[in-house]
């Protein structure tokens, strides 16, 4: 029997769907994710051909400045997804369902989840768990709903974890984690985020499961990376774990500018003859 590999360029996709990344996952072509949470940088992040943009919980930190992803709320992240949404033509997008909305309560979930997609006009959702959150996941699925899991540091149970340490480097862990995976890949996720866990447990897991494995500080074994788009973009100077790389430093660059206007609005230099009626 033969296996053949469709092969795929992500350049001539017109829309990323849930069947892309599949494809993608078969094809063996990497998968780039990057946070969104405004309509102008979701626009440069589309135009430059991101595949997936995540309206994550991260919102929090990065635009909220709270300390963890706990206090944004629903409203708060669907007011996030309907900015996205209008500055995307291309890119899949995924929005967190934020802590509180799912929890224990697979309804609850499910009501969460409509509201995210009819309010904001995403395209998906992410949830963190394994075992416990397979009711919510079921659920929200059988409603048509795409959704998105999270194991590994799953930072809306940061203070069970009590550190943002790697998990699952002990074989009791990585079980649980392995049978996560599969249990959410069962329910009928069409991926799946591992964060901060060993590169070779991640590497294990996206040869297991049939869907797209989305790593984030979970080495280059899985079939996708995201980062939150803060740290790529050195937007966030304080926060330098191992696993982001900046591709940018935005911070300095937009320090600077902002430095430059100050001088010119103080000189009078600006605004020059042209740039005034
Ligand atoms: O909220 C977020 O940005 C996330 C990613 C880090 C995976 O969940």
């Amino acid at each position: 029997m033969s296996t053949r590999t469709v092969k795929i360029d992500p350049t001539n996709i017109k829309r990323v769907t849930t069947q892309t990344l599949q494809e993608m996952k078969a094809s063996g072509m990497p998968i780039a994710i990057l946070t969104a949470y405004d309509y102008t940088s979701a626009r440069i992040l589309d135009d430059a051909g991101i595949d997936v943009l995540l309206v994550g919980d991260s919102a929090s930190n990065v635009m909220a400045g709270h300390e963890t992803t706990l206090p944004v709320t629903l409203e708060q992240m669907i007011y996030h997804a309907q900015c996205v949404v209008r500055g995307v033509q291309r890119a899949l997008v995924v929005v967190d369902l934020p802590f509180g909305s799912y929890q224990g309560d697979s309804k609850r979930a499910l009501q969460s989840a409509i509201a995210v997609m009819k309010e904001s006009g995403a395209h998906a959702v992410k949830l963190e768990g394994g075992a416990a959150v397979v009711p919510a996941v079921t659920r929200i699925i059988e409603a048509g709903i795409p959704v998105m899991g999270h194991l590994g540091l799953t930072p809306q149970s940061i203070y069970r974890f009590g550190t943002y340490k790697v998990r699952a480097r002990e074989e009791d862990e990585a079980d649980i984690l392995r049978t996560d995976a599969v249990l959410l890949d069962q329910a009928g996720c069409f991926a799946l985020v591992l964060e901060k866990i060993p590169a070779s447990l991640a590497e294990a897991v996206s040869k297991t499961v049939s869907i797209p494995t989305i790593g984030i500080g979970a080495g280059s074994g899985c079939d996708g990376q995201v980062l939150v788009t803060h740290d790529a973009m050195g937007l966030t100077k304080d926060f330098n774990p191992r696993f982001v790389r900046r591709y940018a430093d935005l911070s300095d660059v937009m320090g600077n500018a902002v430095k430059a206007y100050i001088a010119d609005v103080r000189s009078r230099s600006f605004p020059a003859e042209k740039e005034s009626y």
